[in-house]
């Protein structure tokens, strides 16, 4: 591209995001790290609807980034229960808890130390940059690649990492290179409106576009060829049994997952790798009277986990044998009252309040 076309380009998305883009999420108008910083972890594959139950809940708890490092992990991922991936939470508390040991409680005022923090990659480090110090750096997310790759008509595929570093270089080109303090926040926040409203994935709107006529994807008569990208994710498949062990008080036994793990650090009923499995570990009047719940399947992002819950009911002192509690499976009994206020995965706790009614419990000893 000319020098005129890089500057024209920079000047049409700034120019279409002041009158167009979106101004007035809560995590906007601001050039506080913290408050950008929270909202670019909690919008990582996470909608803005979703986002916006989520955010000022959890900002109004932890208002600084001092009292999210003070804080317990336990409280952290309750606040983060239900949003998924939750090694961003677990980033997140330990990013604060550096921000205050190694920064002397200061965000970092560079994308390249940003990227020193936990959970911060080079797309989110230059997000926050940009944002809150006008700093001339280039996002590059899923939603921002397309619009690049389209725009440049960027046919490489971006499987081979040298092809994704040559969209690196592209996309810092494009950069605007003058009143950075201010383009630079409406530049950013303009990639990333254009590619989630105008720019989508399926039927783009090209004709609502500002860069249409600049659009070499256009052109083509085939923008939604891009990006080119041949590696797919691989999935897989794993099954897994839940216990609901419960007392006749209504108390369920909870355990907290190991980290790193599936829902590491938060609450969840006993996982097992198979139904034997968890049989097995049962007393025999226990394993008796264990009752089946129909089972479902959870989609993560690269595994569907299909999960078969079985409900025991324990006696009101009755204990989980030791290979299902111990120190290294560590736990408690929790009462209904207790669930809203821990960090448990969104399937258990749907699966907890859709039929939480105390089971029957046998009278004979054992
Ligand atoms: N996704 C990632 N960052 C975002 C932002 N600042 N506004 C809206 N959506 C986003």
């Amino acid at each position: 591209m000319t020098q005129e076309a890089l500057s024209g380009f920079a000047a049409d998305i700034v120019r279409w995001q002041t009158a167009h883009g979106r101004n007035s999420l809560p995590w906007q108008n601001t050039r506080d790290p913290y408050r950008v910083w929270l909202s670019e972890i909690m919008l990582q594959q996470t909608q803005v609807a979703t986002v916006l139950d989520y955010y000022p809940r959890f900002l109004q708890r932890f208002p600084s980034v001092e009292q999210l490092a003070e804080a317990d992990q336990d409280e952290v991922l309750a606040l983060w229960s239900g949003l998924g991936y939750y090694s961003r939470a677990r980033n997140l508390h330990r990013g604060a808890q550096a921000v205050m040991a190694l920064h002397a409680g200061q965000f970092p005022r560079t994308a390249e130390q940003l990227q020193t923090l936990p959970g911060i990659g080079r797309s989110t480090a230059a997000a926050i940059a940009s944002f809150c110090f006008g700093e001339r750096v280039a996002i590059l997310d899923g939603n921002v690649k397309r619009v690049l790759t389209r725009v440049l008509g960027f046919s490489d595929d971006l499987a081979q990492s040298a092809h994704e570093r040559a969209l690196w270089s592209r996309a810092t080109e494009l950069l605007p290179n003058n009143h950075l303090a201010d383009t630079m926040p409406r530049y950013t926040q303009g990639l990333m409106d254009l590619g989630a409203t105008i720019c989508r994935g399926r039927q783009p709107q090209c004709l609502l576009c500002p860069v249409q006529a600049r659009c070499r994807g256009l052109a083509s008569g085939e923008p939604e060829r891009y990006p080119v990208k041949t590696r797919k994710l691989k999935r897989s498949a794993q099954a897994l049994s839940l216990l609901w062990a419960q007392r006749p008080d209504g108390s369920v036994w909870l355990e907290k997952r190991p980290s790193p793990g599936i829902w590491g650090g938060l609450y969840c009923l006993p996982v097992f790798e198979s139904d034997e499995a968890l049989k097995t570990l049962l007393p025999p009047g226990l394993r008796a009277r264990l009752e089946p719940l129909p089972g479902f399947v959870h989609v993560l992002t690269h595994k569907d986990l299909h999960l078969s819950p079985w409900r025991a009911g324990f006696r009101a002192s009755q204990t989980l044998p030791k290979a299902m509690a111990s120190a290294q499976r560590p736990g408690a009994w929790f009462g209904s009252a207790a669930w809203p206020g821990l960090g448990l995965p969104a399937p258990i706790r749907k699966l907890l309040e859709s039929s939480s009614s105390p089971v029957a419990t046998s009278v004979s000893s054992y």
